[in-house]
């Protein structure tokens, strides 16, 4: 095998006819939603990348430094030969995990993000070059196929990033996932933990303005993509706390009424003034959730490890 190897599974011509269906879908109904894979073209995975920099922005600081705690317990209870990574970005807490694994034969990064894979398979082969990197350009909920590599398997799913599916896409997620592994194989698994709603909101509604850009950015998508003429001047970024559902709900709010064509899809949206599109949640969880909700996908968890200020926690969690 070539040291990386990109594959696409997700034609761009899929890409283009997921997206329509998704506007389409999400901005005729009420409430107007747009699901959140499509704010990472590579402008959307910079301001990501900006995000997690921000200081209010907690959760990557908190998970880079139990991954710097426990990527040596992590490899000596796993053994793992494969790494499999959903969502990897830029892979960059990653690397920790990468050194740690002495054993470690190839590198599955998973991204719906070209320029984050490419970027990431660049700077992994620059410091690891001895590492198989098979990067898949693919869709982590629409049924993956993994390339055949060495056992055992280790996939992890860092960032918090299932918080931003909701409760019964998670279920179908975790139920695939599983399907994933052999029994023994091991899932590790970052969750963002409820707090403090002050620290919450501030994580996504951040003085700079950077997470505004980025929720703004699911609009120049459109956009770009369909020939779309949303004015993002003319919404705002809200963030804010369900107390309930136990999320942070992101929204985009029309300042004024305003109709948005669409041509690609010869449509016309109206938005009546303080009209509020969703656009993503991210779910917080506690400890007894997790446990649960990786139990109902036969996984068993093993090990539950937080930083030392309790704001965020990875697990490990075994196939059985
Ligand atoms: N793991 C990194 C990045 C988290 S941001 C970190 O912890 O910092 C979420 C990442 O998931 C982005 O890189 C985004 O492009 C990717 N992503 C979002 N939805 C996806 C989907 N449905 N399939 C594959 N990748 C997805
Ligand atoms: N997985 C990240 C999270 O839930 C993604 C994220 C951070 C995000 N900030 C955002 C998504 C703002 C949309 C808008 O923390």
């Amino acid at each position: 095998m070539s040291p990386f190897l990109l594959t696409r599974t997700l034609p761009e011509d899929v890409t283009d006819a997921a997206l329509r269906a998704d506007v389409r879908q999400g901005l005729t109904r009420t409430p107007k939603t747009l699901p959140p894979k499509w704010f990472y073209d590579a402008h959307g995975s910079e301001l990501f990348e900006l995000i997690t920099q921000l200081p209010e922005y907690y959760p990557t600081r908190a998970e880079r430094e139990i991954l710097l705690a426990r990527s040596g317990e992590i490899a000596a209870a796993t053994g793992a030969r494969t790494l499999i990574e959903l969502g990897s970005g830029s892979s960059d807490k990653t690397r920790h995990l990468i050194d740690a694994l002495t054993a470690l034969h190839t590198y599955v990064p998973v991204d719906v993000s070209e320029s984050a894979l490419t970027g990431a398979g660049r700077a992994l082969l620059a410091e690891r070059p001895g590492l198989d990197v098979h990067a898949l350009i693919a869709d982590f909920t629409a049924g993956l196929t993994l390339p055949d590599t060495p056992g055992p398997r280790l996939l992890a799913f860092l960032g918090g990033t299932i918080g931003n599916l909701p409760p019964a896409e998670r279920a179908v997620f975790l139920a695939s996932v599983r399907a994933l592994l052999a029994p023994g194989d091991v899932l590790l698994l970052g969750t963002d933990l409820v707090k403090d709603e002050r620290v919450l909101v501030r994580a996504y509604d951040d003085a700079a303005g950077v997470t505004a850009a980025f929720n703004k950015n699911v609009l120049a998508v459109v956009n770009r993509e369909l020939g779309a003429d949303f004015d993002a001047g003319a919404f705002d970024h809200v963030a804010l706390w369900d107390a309930g559902q136990e999320w942070i709900e992101m929204r985009l709010r029309a300042r004024r009424a305003l109709t948005v064509k669409i041509p690609a899809l010869d449509l016309a949206v109206d938005f009546t003034a303080g009209e509020e599109l969703r656009t993503e949640v991210s779910a917080k969880f506690r400890q007894d959730g997790v446990r649960a909700e990786l139990s109902a996908a036969e996984l068993e968890l093993t090990h539950w490890w937080t930083d030392d200020e309790g704001r965020f926690a990875l697990s490990l969690s075994v196939a059985r």
